[in-house]
């Protein structure tokens, strides 16, 4: 298939757990709708698609903690080829913009930095498989390791009775290096144009900072 021409703007936001990133994909989704005119899709990852959604079950068990790096980052990777053709090439092809609840970044940063595979097979399966879609600007929203396990264990503790899922399971000096990674891997440019915030401010301030970058790219 030949790729359609794209002509909408591709949005991620990144950062650890917690960091808020869902809160400002949705407050960033509105703002763009309102200000810029344009359609708003929005994804989240893993996941997006009804294939998707599947591996992000998978992924997200807490009974299958002996997952290697590799078969989490294929995993990962096949439900973002999958997304990026069903859902966020269509939709840049027909001029919406596209915002994105992780993308390759995170990728880059889990399986690459702090699961020891490192950033590049990252980048050459990324390359292999979605090369013409990767965003026009990445957001990562940087706050403090303990900072951002505390705000999830405290929004996922009603939800899930207190249980923490694989990922957060694994602790601060988790946290620590997965924030590392972020910040090292946004400022080379691995996954293209980035740009590292200050996560720590009242969201509404931390979305006034986002709206200054997005904009330039719209
Ligand atoms: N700027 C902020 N200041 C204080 N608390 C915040 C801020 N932004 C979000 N929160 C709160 O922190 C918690 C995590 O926010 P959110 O779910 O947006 O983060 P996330 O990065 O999407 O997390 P996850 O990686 O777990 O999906 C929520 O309870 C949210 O209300
Ligand atoms: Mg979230």
């Amino acid at each position: 298939m030949t790729p359609a021409k794209r002509r909408g703007v591709f949005i991620a936001i990144e950062g650890p757990d917690g960091a808020g990133k869902s809160t400002q994909a949705a407050m960033l989704a509105e703002r763009i709708e309102r200000e810029a005119r344009l359609r708003v899709v929005r994804v989240r990852e893993p996941g997006g698609t009804p294939t998707g959604e599947r591996v992000r079950e998978v992924l997200l068990d807490p009974k299958l903690a002996a997952m290697c790096p590799w078969t989490e980052l294929l995993l990962y990777m096949a439900s973002r080829a999958q997304l990026v053709e069903e859902v966020i090439r269509p939709a840049l092809a027909a001029g919406h913009a596209v915002v994105s609840d992780r993308f390759l970044l995170s990728s880059v940063v889990y399986q690459g930095y702090a699961g020891a595979i490192g950033p590049r097979p990252v980048l050459t399966l990324a390359r292999a498989a979605f090369k013409d879609c990767l965003p026009d600007l990445t957001v990562v929203v940087d706050v403090p390791a303990a900072e951002g396990l505390s705000r999830s264990s405290r929004r996922r503790r009603g939800a899930r009775g207190g249980k923490a899922d694989r990922v957060e399971a694994k602790g601060l000096a988790y946290a620590e290096k997965v924030r590392a990674g972020f910040l090292d891997a946004a400022k080379r440019r691995l996954a293209g144009r980035s740009v590292i915030l200050d996560g720590r401010a009242p969201a509404g301030e931390v979305a006034e900072d986002i709206w200054h970058e997005v904009r330039r790219v719209l």
